[in-house]
């Protein structure tokens, strides 16, 4: 029995909103997939309000749209539309539909279809149910309930990972997320979809946006280290970015990542990537220069930097070399060697420490020296070598200094 009371207050407006429209209108909206698993398996935190109609789609989601005075978007290809509103979650409202896939990989053709079609279409049972929101009655063609139960997933036809291999994603993450297993001839027809080169027939950019995906579970460690075990990233890099340590380097990103607002894109991959990633790995991921760049820097540097870490014997040194490092990599040496964690705690205060001091209090010609002379005597006086009312003296002594090592 699915109860809606529980939900968080936006979701359940939303829902009540599209009941209340359907009523009026007399539509027969239904809610569709990922949300009724969830509600199904009692997890109501967050539920996507994705919803199918048989017929008159687009007539629910301008009234829908229209009460709320939300924005309607529309989009032909998909026979969906989105509406969204302040203080509701986004709503989706599709035409139930049909798919034919004409070749392995390529994306399917649609049409509109009944609402069972448009469950028997989908990837796994588990996501083919549908719950009516008039009359509350569960529409569940493929078993998805006895799977729930048996804590599996399955594919609904022994075509589906050929079809659309970014299910083999999709099965490993769900599983993951849920702590379910692959349904036994489910786990057959991802390892021979696998062995066939099925993931040959998708372009890469779609497989980095599954992986992309992985990493923004809850659980990315065990989600990423189960796609490298499945063998489903050689495709990317060539090779299986598996060895001992991956899900060590992997939990260790996750608690440099913890409430940060760091890349974590850049730093799971680096993690996969660790000591051996190049440009090439990274093609169709859509990463800037400057991040793959960081991706690179971090995946192959963090040993060279942690070793020239553990040569440093005073502040002054440490600091020369965190200054050159990003702060994916300060995080992740503060995860992954304990010892340091204090030092980059130290220089990240560092970091947001000023001095009332400008170089034009320095009573020397204005030059690049002035910069430096400025940022060593913040050094100084934060790490102890001189108090803050040296600071200015020692400032003007280190201007003169660069100025004339510069032969200026
Ligand atoms: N779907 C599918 N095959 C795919 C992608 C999606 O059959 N390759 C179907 C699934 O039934 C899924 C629904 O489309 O439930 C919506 O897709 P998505 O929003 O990606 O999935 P959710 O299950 O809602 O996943 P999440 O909980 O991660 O949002």
């Amino acid at each position: 029995m699915i109860r809606l009371e529980n939900l968080p207050n936006a979701q359940k407006r939303g829902l009540d909103l599209v009941k209340e429209v359907a009523t009026e209108k007399e539509l027969r909206p239904f809610l569709v997939g990922g949300p009724v698993r969830d509600l199904l398996l009692g997890r109501h935190d967050v539920i996507d309000i994705d919803l199918t109609l048989e017929d008159d789609a687009s007539t629910l989601a301008r009234a829908v749209a229209k009460k709320i005075n939300g924005r309607l978007r529309s989009f032909p290809q998909f026979l969906t539309y989105k509406i969204t509103a302040d203080g509701l979650p986004e709503i989706d409202i599709a035409t139930a539909r049909k798919e034919r896939y004409r070749s392995p990989g390529a994306l399917p053709t649609v049409t509109a279809g009944r609402l069972k079609d448009d469950l028997l279409r989908r990837d796994f049972s588990i996501n083919a149910m549908a719950l009516d929101l008039t009359t509350g009655e569960l529409h569940d063609p493929s078993g998805g309930e006895r799977d729930l139960a048996a804590m599996a997933v399955r594919v609904l036809h022994d075509q589906s990972f050929i079809d659309d291999p970014t299910r083999i994603y999709r099965a490993v993450r769900l599983a993951t997320r849920l702590g379910f297993s692959l349904e036994a001839h489910t786990a057959r027809l991802l390892d021979r979809a696998v062995a066939e080169g099925a993931l040959a027939s998708i372009a890469r950019e779609r497989i980095w946006r599954e992986l992309f995906l992985a990493f923004e579970e809850e659980s990315a460690p065990n989600a990423v280290a189960a796609l490298s075990a499945a063998g489903v990233l050689e495709v990317l890099f060539g090779r299986r970015p598996f060895d001992r340590d991956l899900e060590d380097r992997l939990r260790r990103t996750a608690s440099a990542l913890d409430g940060t607002s760091l890349d974590r894109q850049v730093m799971y991959t680096a993690a996969l990537l660790h000591g051996n990633a190049s440009p090439v790995d990274l093609e169709g991921s859509g990463f800037s220069q400057k991040r793959a760049r960081n991706v690179v820097q971090l995946a192959n540097e963090l040993p060279r930097f942690t070793d020239a870490l553990a040569e440093t014997t005073s502040d002054h040194q440490r600091f020369r070399l965190f200054k050159h490092a990003s702060p994916e990599m300060l995080s992740i040496v503060a995860a992954a060697v304990p010892e340091e964690q204090s030092n980059v705690v130290r220089f990240q205060e560092f970091q947001s420490f000023k001095l009332p001091l400008r170089g034009n209090d320095l009573e020397v010609p204005l030059g690049p020296h002035v910069a430096k002379a400025l940022e060593r005597t913040r050094e100084a006086v934060f790490t102890g070598e001189i108090e803050h009312a040296e600071a200015k003296t020692f400032a003007r002594e280190m201007a003169i200094k660069y100025l004339d090592s510069s032969g200026q």
